[in-house]
């Protein structure tokens, strides 16, 4: 299960964000980059990114911890800007935080190294997920105390998109061109990802953002469907 924390002050907008994630200081004294609920691409992103993180440290890569926060509109009242008062607005109850990096840098394959073991595992898991966002212009990796960091993991899982077309996923090839880190990843690795991790993972999503989808009798019933594919895919 991912803790549940409250915000406490909306800090900032990212603006490098497409889906205009916001810095928010919560109860527990953490600061987060928080993902809305209300922002343009769903509950389906954020479910993405917990399963993602979730496998992700299955296999030791790292990721920073995720949380839920809990989210009261109010506190954008004092934001000038309309578009975050209107993210807020649509955003109240949980929503996905991430552990604040401070000071991490955007990874640069020409200034950053990485061991071809680590970059060869994080290139086996973006092909399990389907990660299309690990581009020479869009890495979506952090350098932070001199360790990679994966982050924004929201557009993969694509097949949530179209649950009865989901099966192709499975078997759809993944292309490794343009890879930020392919030329990097020359290790042969065999990762281990069990089927019990992958519940693992399914697990921390809330039963609010698994509920109302259409052709599945509720939360737990979607869960054994990510499942499904994840395994269908690892075992491919
Ligand atoms: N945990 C973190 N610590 C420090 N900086 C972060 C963290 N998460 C995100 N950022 C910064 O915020 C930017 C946007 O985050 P992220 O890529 O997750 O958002 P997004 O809206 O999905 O972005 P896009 O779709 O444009 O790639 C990152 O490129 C990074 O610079
Ligand atoms: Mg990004």
């Amino acid at each position: 299960m991912l803790r549940t924390v409250t915000a406490t002050r909306y800090v900032t907008p990212l603006r490098e964000g497409g889906s205009l994630p916001g810095l928010m200081e919560a109860d527990d004294l953490g600061t987060y980059v928080v993902k809305y609920v209300g922002a343009g691409q769903g509950r389906k992103t954020l479910i993405a990114e917990i399963i993602c993180a979730g496998i992700a440290r299955a296999l030791s890569l790292p990721v920073p911890e995720l949380v839920l926060v809990d989210v009261d509109p109010l506190l954008g009242r004092s934001e000038p800007d309309e578009e975050v008062q209107d993210l807020l607005n649509s955003s109240a109850g949980l929503n996905l935080g991430m552990d604040f990096l401070p000071g991490a840098l955007g990874f640069d394959p020409l200034a950053h190294q990485v061991d071809a073991t680590l970059a060869s595992t994080v290139l086996w898991f973006d092909a399990l997920v389907g990660n299309v966002d690990r581009s020479w212009r869009n890495p979506n990796l952090l350098m932070w105390h001199r360790e990679l960091w994966l982050i924004d993991h929201g557009a993969t899982l694509v097949f949530h998109h179209a649950w009865p077309r989901a099966q192709s996923w499975i078997t759809k090839p993944y292309d490794v061109n343009g890879h930020v880190l392919s030329e990097m990843a020359t290790a042969t690795v065999e990762p281990e990802l069990s089927d019990e991790q992958i519940r693992s993972a399914l697990d921390d999503v809330p039963d609010v953002w698994l509920t109302d989808e259409p052709g599945f009798d509720g939360p737990d019933a979607l869960r054994a469907a990510y499942v499904q594919q994840l395994i269908g895919r690892r075992d491919r």
